[in-house]
């Protein structure tokens, strides 16, 4: 038994140390909103939160999430550290229309918060490094930016 710390609540699963996080989340505990792309650490779209650090939980395995504070996108934008600027960037995402068909959103989203987080002003440069792991094959790239400096104006 591995204890995890998800969105607040303590969790309990039975699973292989080395099993992905990502697996954990979707086949075990059934929370879907954390997507599988490439299973390679390469498109972004399972990326949660590791103790406030964008990480991709297809190549995490569950073993070093024990300990430290697992968010993923169910959890984001209620009671957690995030909360403001999760509350913000999905707003923005909202505003701005950002979503085309939607499967690589949540990873996107995970990535905006937690650059907010570190950065309120980001640049253009900025936001295309945090987000340059966060592959959208529907390129709402240009989208994307817009919605980070729409969150950011909106926390300041
Ligand atoms: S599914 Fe994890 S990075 Fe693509
Ligand atoms: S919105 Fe379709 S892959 Fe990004």
């Amino acid at each position: 038994m591995i204890t995890l710390d998800i969105n607040g609540r303590a969790t309990r699963v039975d699973a292989d140390p080395d099993t992905p996080l990502l697996w954990v989340l979707r086949d075990t505990l059934q929370m879907t909103g954390t997507k599988y792309g490439c299973g390679m650490g390469l498109c972004g779209a399972c990326t949660v939160h590791l103790d406030g650090q964008p990480v991709r939980s297809c190549s995490t395995p569950v073993s070093a999430a024990a300990g430290k504070k697992v968010v993923t996108i169910e959890g984001v934008s209620q009671g957690t550290s995030s909360v403001r600027v999760a509350k913000a960037v999905q707003d923005a995402w909202q505003k701005l229309d950002v979503v085309q068909c939607g499967y690589c959103q949540s990873g996107q989203i995970m990535s905006a918060v937690a650059l907010l987080e570190k950065n309120r002003k980001p640049s253009d440069a900025d936001i295309d490094h945090a987000m340059a792991g966060n592959i959208c094959r529907c390129a709402t790239y240009v989208r994307i930016r817009a919605a980070i400096h729409e969150a950011a104006q909106s926390l300041t």
